[in-house]
């Protein structure tokens, strides 16, 4: 069947890689795609947030599976508008309803739904600008670091953490006050949670779950854990601190009360649940959720994930996943993020990409490239390609990612040195 894939990272180009290699796809299409994604498909030039062109794109090209890579479409609904229009409700449709979404549209939502179901998060209050002074009250009562989160989508910048409290109150009106617009007309603050972060991916068909291989990113620009946030700047699978009494709490205490709850509240969802948590003293917490793959995870977790992913997506679209078995690859898999110099900040795009010939045992995933009349690739946005090898270990398939980002240039290349660091 012919398949979209929804998309312009290097997220998308790993799941492109695995959707092929199914004997189940026989076309892959992906909007917009980037430079690497037209290896295994065919890039088409939709905005993905344009509901009525992705509708045409599915109808021009006899779609029969879609998969929403990433979370502003299904946040706006994008599964409600194939579920209720005559000719798109029989495709299948990988991503959640846009009351599921909320779990990581809303952080208020989250939160509620995590209090409801018992699920161990940071406590936390709410406010709306009506209530600033009761927020700065509550920023009063409580110690820091403040940690203060715009309520809705803020392209990964809304949420801050502060030491001091005047500034944090400070914060807290400016957000209320609209400087992420009105993703913080309603902000939480939490508790601060020290400890250890780590990501668990689950696909639902809404009943069944089956858990993927669990990953952990970097998302800090610098070295050690420093810096501004970006978007993720490597990523290993399996990370070692994630045992398996570990893992049993996180599916006792928070993947299966998740699932209870998606139920009991009759949410439409399937699709990928990305459970962002962290280990404080050997205790899991939720710090979010989102309704899709992470990136830059999702390439190591593909290289790990051995599964026909197809397969898997069509059981899970269908309500068949009770009877998937996952198959993991015993090795590791590390990526290392190459990005634009100057990235989180501003930074030049239409750089010459050299040396990817001269890699050796590593896959390359793309994200902000683009090909120039067939055959110079040019850099193309803040995260540009994605390298990722296995490894007997994580240092092993670190030390091969690292061998191999240094084969590869552009001006201004920039990568993390020290991605596991903390392993
Ligand atoms: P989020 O967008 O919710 O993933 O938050 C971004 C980052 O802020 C997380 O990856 C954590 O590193 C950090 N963070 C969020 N909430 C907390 C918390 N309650 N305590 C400590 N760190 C947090
Ligand atoms: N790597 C974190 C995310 O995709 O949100």
């Amino acid at each position: 069947m012919n398949v979209l894939l929804l998309g312009n990272g290097a997220r998308e180009h790993a799941l492109a890689w695995r959707l092929t290699q199914s004997p189940l796809c026989a076309q892959l299409y992906i909007a917009p795609g980037n430079g690497g994604t037209e290896e295994y498909g065919i890039n088409l030039p939709v905005d993905t947030n344009d509901f009525a062109a992705v509708r045409q794109a599915v109808i021009d090209h006899q779609v029969r599976l879609v998969v929403c890579g990433p979370e502003e479409p299904l946040v706006r609904g994008l599964q409600n508008y194939f579920s209720t229009d005559d000719q798109l409700k029989s495709v299948y449709f990988i991503g959640p309803s846009k009351e599921a979404a909320r779990l990581e549209g809303s952080k208020a939502y989250a939160k509620a739904f995590m209090e409801e179901y018992d699920i161990p998060t940071a406590g936390y209050r709410r406010f709306t600008v009506e209530e600033s002074a009761a927020g700065e009250a509550y920023l009063d009562e409580i110690d820091g670091p403040y940690v203060l989160k715009a309520d809705g989508l803020a392209a990964g910048k809304g949420v801050v953490i502060l030491n001091d409290r005047e500034e944090s109150k400070r914060e807290l009106r400016d957000m209320l006050r609209g400087k992420f617009g009105d993703a913080g007309s309603t902000v939480v603050v939490e508790e601060f949670l020290d400890g250890i972060e780590f990501s668990v991916f689950v696909l639902t068909d809404g009943e069944s779950y089956r858990i993927l291989p669990v990953a952990k990113d970097y998302k800090r620009i610098g070295a050690g854990d420093t810096g501004l946030n970006t978007g993720g700047m490597g990523s290993v699978s399996h990370p070692p601190f994630v045992d398996a009494d570990m893992m049993r709490k996180v599916e006792q205490r928070i993947i299966q009360p998740t699932l209870r709850g998606i139920q009991s509240r009759k949410l439409d969802y399937h699709g990928f649940i990305f459970i962002g948590l962290i280990a404080v003293e050997d205790e899991p917490y939720v710090i979010e959720y989102n309704c899709r793959m992470g990136d830059p995870e999702t390439q190591s977790v593909m290289a790990r994930l051995n599964n026909d992913l197809m397969q898997l997506l069509l059981e899970t679209a269908e309500g068949g996943l009770s009877s998937a078995v996952i198959d993991m690859d015993d090795r590791q898999a590390a990526t290392v993020v190459l990005v634009s110099g100057g990235y989180p900040g501003p930074y030049e795009n239409g750089k010459e990409i050299t040396g990817l010939d001269q890699v050796r045992g590593s896959m390359i995933f793309h994200a902000g490239t683009k090909s120039e009349d067939d055959s110079d690739l040019l850099t193309d946005g803040g995260r540009v390609l994605s390298v990722t090898s296995y490894g007997d270990t994580i240092q092993e398939a670190l030390a091969k990612s690292y061998e191999n980002a240094r084969r590869i240039h552009f001006d201004g290349v920039n990568f993390r040195p020290d991605i596991g660091f903390d392993l």
